[in-house]
């Protein structure tokens, strides 16, 4: 988690890393801080706050470098002493840490013994003051880094100052730093989009490697050895920044356009076109394997649905991880992950690595797109706004997609999908009234049958992110088997329902829902098609939107959460 920037050379850094820093703050926001060099002298300000309080405490500045960190709090709590950049003890570096170290409590001791004196409680603060002791017993910056790298444990991508010259030295193991050159100098990243520009000339660092860049020079090594850097050329999809109010609502009425895009990216002359080593390794699976955390966990409860296959299984990542799992060569895999960065799937394939996997995310220059046999994009552009919208629908849609090649199935109804979406949308207004009632509830069920109870799953998601309000997902024939001892005049139910065939039971439960004097909520709309459940998800995400704007709650940063969870 955590997002990392770093500007060196005759640039403006000041505005490379306050943008970068707005940018990277998807990754977390419980606090943010710049460091920079001026003269042999570290400067720092650090607050406990988002980007935008940061910004009102740092005048633009001229200086010989700059770094920024913008946090998701692991390692102790957030308060100023836990905020990043850290100086260490004797003043010769300050640093920046996205990723967790294991052993850093025995590092700390280790120091303490030394005489340091660490402040706060992060594994971060450790490992810059464990540098400085490296440093102080051979004077060599790039060997300090080399012996760091072999005592840290844990995943660490580092962009340091050094006092004493305006390099940045950088080290990297296990979650992504990329370099990209610019004119007159480098900025470094722990991710593309803090760049801030489209086309980009980056060079991604691999595990282990160190070294520094400056205004002239990338510097890259392993285990001592020079290492070939080459850059490549990148176009990446970039919004001006600052122009977008709430992203939630953006993504949200993105949702059509988008999926007609992926959509028509996949369907050809009435044929969906996919690999064709996909399909057969699904076809002939002795079992598949759906493995997802989150929203791409609900989106890959659907595949269960819609697919004729006798055995196939859905997993969270971070439980399939510790199962204790015997495999057959003939098991498929489909990792699903709208970031691509998701740690608890990049332990799920590290397990199956020996497998045919396919991944299915919207960055397909991540980690996981990396990892797995096969790839497959959703392209619904990038999404920002922490609670995902369009992602998972972008991902349904790919399922629902592999699943129509492999039984050879209609493809008319996920091309009305984008049309019955944008009837959803337009009914807002009828949406806003429900949202003024829900708002005043602080507990809920979301009640639904068949695939509607996979998507009462996503919708109490959405609410609880955005709105703080607690709610469950109940399955329909469960309700009174437990349930129903909540209902009374203070907890309502909210009916997510998109199955004719189900009429009759869900008028049954709304009776035993009303007899108990429970308020019952219901976007009603059925165009009597297959995918009539994502109609009511996307309600479920508009609900969400506008009981949140009731709340006045920050929509797009919801407390505590971070889009791309990259610690376990
Ligand atoms: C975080 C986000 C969720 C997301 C989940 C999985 O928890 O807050 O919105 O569903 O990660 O993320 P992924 O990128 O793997 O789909």
């Amino acid at each position: 988690m955590c997002g990392i920037i770093g500007s060196v050379g005759i640039l403006n850094h000041y505005k490379n890393v306050i943008n970068g820093l707005k940018r990277l703050e998807y990754r977390g926001y419980d606090s943010s801080g710049v460091s920079y060099l001026v003269n042999h002298d570290i400067k720092m300000i650090k607050v406990p706050l988002m980007v935008e309080n940061l910004i009102k405490q740092v005048r633009p500045f001229i200086s010989e470098n700059a770094i920024g960190h913008t946090r998701w709090a692991t390692h102790g709590k957030i308060s100023k002493e836990n905020t990043h950049p850290f100086i260490s003890f004797h003043g010769l570096f300050s640093l920046v840490h996205n990723g967790t170290i294991d052993n850093y409590l025995n590092l700390k001791e280790e120091l303490i013994e030394n005489g340091y004196q660490l402040e706060g409680e992060t594994d971060s603060e450790v490992v810059v003051n464990y540098l400085e002791y490296l440093y102080l017993e051979n004077f060599d910056l790039l060997k300090s880094l080399n012996l760091l790298d072999q005592k840290l444990k844990g995943s660490y991508s580092l962009v340091v100052i050094f006092r004493e010259n305006s390099n940045l030295y950088f080290l990297k193991n296990q979650t992504s730093l990329l370099i990209c050159k610019e004119k007159n100098g480098y900025l470094i990243s722990s991710d593309l989009y803090a760049f801030n520009k489209s086309k980009i000339n980056y060079f991604e660092l691999q595990d282990h490697q160190y070294g520094f860049i400056n205004q002239n020079e990338c510097c890259v090594y392993l285990n001592n050895q020079v290492q070939n850097v080459l850059f490549s050329q990148i176009t990446i999809d970039i919004e001006p920044l600052d122009q977008i109010n709430c992203y939630l609502e953006k993504e949200i009425f993105e949702c059509p356009k988008v999926l007609e895009y992926e959509i028509n990216h996949y369907i050809n002359n009435n044929q969906v076109i996919i690999d064709e080593e996909i399909i057969d390794k699904l076809k002939k699976a002795s079992k598949i394997t759906i493995i997802g955390c989150g929203t791409s966990y609900h989106a890959g409860l659907t595949f269960k649905r819609f697919s004729l296959h006798p055995n196939i299984e859905v997993k969270l990542a971070s439980e399939f991880i510790y199962e204790k799992n015997i495999f057959d060569n003939n098991e498929v895999f489909i990792v699903l992950s709208q970031s691509g960065e998701t740690l608890d799937i990049i332990r799920s394939l590290d397990k199956v690595n020996d497998y045919f996997t396919i991944g299915i995310t919207n960055n397909k220059e991540s980690r996981i797109a990396r990892m797995v046999k096969k790839h497959l994009d959703i392209m619904v552009k990038k999404e920002i706004s922490v609670a995902s919208t369009k992602a998972y629908f972008g991902e349904v849609v790919l399922l629902y997609l592999l699943n129509a090649k492999i039984n050879n199935s209609s493809l008319n109804d996920i091309q009305e999908l984008p049309k019955n979406l944008n009837f959803v949308l337009n009914q807002s207004s009828k949406i806003k009234d429900i949202a003024k009632n829900v708002s005043k509830y602080s507990s809920l069920y979301f009640l639904g049958k068949g695939i509607d109870y996979d998507a009462c799953k996503e919708c109490s998601l959405k609410l609880k992110e955005i709105t703080y309000i607690h709610s469950e997902a109940i399955p329909l024939g469960e309700l009174k088997h437990g349930p129903l001892a909540l209902i009374n005049e203070k907890f309502p139910v909210i009916i997510i329902h998109s199955l004719p065939e189900f009429n009759k039971v869900i008028d049954l439960a709304k009776n035993e829902i009303k007899s108990r004097k429970g308020n019952i909520f219901q976007f009603e709309l059925f165009k009597n098609n297959q995918l009539d459940f994502l109609l009511q998800v996307l309600f479920g995400d508009l609900l969400s939107l506008y009981v949140g704007r009731i709340l006045n709650v920050n929509i797009d940063k919801p407390k505590n959460l971070a889009k791309s969870v990259t610690v376990e």
